[in-house]
């Protein structure tokens, strides 16, 4: 539900506004995103998992704004580090709706996720489980707490992105026992109050098979509890995970389609088993920042290599988008500052990094009068652009300009040269 248009002078405007203007006011490169849009998805997930949680994955992009946003939509927050955490407090968001995720937290993040009375802790290593229940004894409180579970599902993604399959570093296996072993351990300690059962199998998944199996081992092991211990979980969580279209090849499900499938299998598996169904909560993150965000920049250099491409620089690159370099991630690029009649031709959109590797669009058609200073977009960066962005070669990091109903703000600012002077003190 994007409100960008393009206008018959070919000008896009989004949210009413005008991307010259947009460019003009707060610079290039920028992340605009789309308000109506992150609010319209975060509707979406909410009504189709209605009578279930949704939990924005923060790590897609998190920043105050969207925390205020995603709480006043009804939404709850998954962070997995205290960085996160800081910005939600921060944001005023109520920690009860906070789960707390990671396979490495520090002694000193989970001190801050007691003090702030997290609402769950999503626990990933035996040696987690028993340094929080001490420290959660040390207090006096009963931490809730929910299993991650390896459920041992091949996803259909990126090798770094898929996480059920068993040789990773994420969760207890379920097929070894140490899922179960995790349990038993859990229900000993009286600090711990154990929740329910948790599976994340990947990202930027379009399959929905994955998702369906991994709900059915997960039941598979609240029966199994239920036969060990007597006791029925009241929660399981089925993580994030579902793709968006970056490109006109992908086709991605909606919230709807899952939702009814998953709730559907949950309660099916669980009446065979004679299991009331429990609570179910998912953790979108890219399908509901993703889509709604595009990368502003403006066109530098173009060198056309003869009987290969036209490389075109823009004024951002791998610093503010990794995921091509890193993942070999497909997006697609379009003029957007004016319309064009040219021929298209073969291009490949490249950063200002000192590095052939620095490719923001590997293939893409750009009208072949390109000239330096036009604008071009990015479409659907809003998910893991500017949460992975860095600094590399002292670029500062581009700022979030949220639009909305014809106005424009900065959300998160550009960095400046001297926010990097000043964490150089030596
Ligand atoms: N829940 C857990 C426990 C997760 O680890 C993740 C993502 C999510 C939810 C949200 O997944 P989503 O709905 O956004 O797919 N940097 C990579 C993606 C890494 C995802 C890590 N975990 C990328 O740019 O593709």
């Amino acid at each position: 539900p994007t409100t960008a248009a393009r206008g018959a002078d070919g000008v896009v405007t989004v949210a009413g506004l005008d991307v010259r203007d947009l460019a003009r006011e707060f610079g290039t490169p920028a992340y605009i995103l789309d308000e109506a849009d992150f609010r319209a998805r975060c509707r979406d997930w909410r009504e189709a998992f209605e009578g279930a949680d949704v939990f924005y994955a923060g790590k897609a992009f998190l920043c105050r704004a969207l925390v205020r946003w995603i709480a006043e939509e009804g939404l709850n927050l998954d962070v997995c580090t205290a960085g996160e955490l800081a910005i939600a407090l921060s944001a005023g968001m109520d920690p009860a709706r906070i789960a707390f995720h990671g396979n490495n937290k520090s002694t000193d993040e989970l001190d801050r996720a007691l003090d702030a009375g997290v609402g769950r802790i999503v626990v990933d290593s035996f040696e987690e489980i028993s340094r929080l229940a001490f420290l959660a004894d040390r207090r006096g409180v009963r931490q809730k707490v929910l299993v991650r579970i390896t459920v041992g599902v091949e996803a259909h993604t990126h090798e770094f992105i898929a996480t059920a399959h068993e040789d990773q570093k994420f969760g207890f296996s379920l097929a070894d026992g140490q899922a179960a072993e995790a349990v038993r351990r859990i229900r000993k300690l009286d600090a711990l109050e154990l929740i329910g059962l948790h599976s994340h199998i990947g990202s930027q998944i379009f399959d929905t098979a994955g998702f369906e199996v991994a709900a059915r081992r997960v039941v598979g092991l609240l029966v199994a509890v239920r036969d060990e211990h007597g006791v029925e979980l009241p929660e399981i969580d089925l993580g994030g995970g579902l793709g968006i279209a970056y490109t006109s090849a992908d086709d991605p499900q909606q919230p709807a389609t899952i939702a009814a499938s998953l709730l559907d299998i949950v309660r099916r598996e669980c009446a065979a088993a004679g299991l009331a169904a429990p609570r179910l909560s998912v953790e979108p993150g890219r399908a509901i920042a993703g889509p709604g965000t595009f990368t502003l920049y403006e066109v530098g250099t173009i060198k056309p290599l003869e009987g290969l491409r036209t490389y075109v620089s823009v004024d951002g690159g791998m610093s503010d988008n990794i995921r091509t370099a890193l993942y070999d991630a497909e997006y697609t690029v379009t003029l957007v500052s004016r319309t064009s009649d040219a021929a298209p031709m073969l291009s490949r959109v490249v950063g200002r990094h000192c590095e052939s590797g620095d490719i923001v669009v590997r293939d893409a058609y750009l009208p072949a009068d390109l000239a330096p200073g036009d604008l071009i977009a990015v479409p659907a960066t809003g998910a893991y652009c500017r949460s992975m962005a860095s600094n590399y070669n002292h670029v500062t990091r581009p700022p979030v300009i949220a639009v909305h109903d014809g106005e424009a703000r900065v959300i998160v600012r550009r960095e400046t040269e001297a926010d990097l002077l000043a964490l150089d003190v030596g």
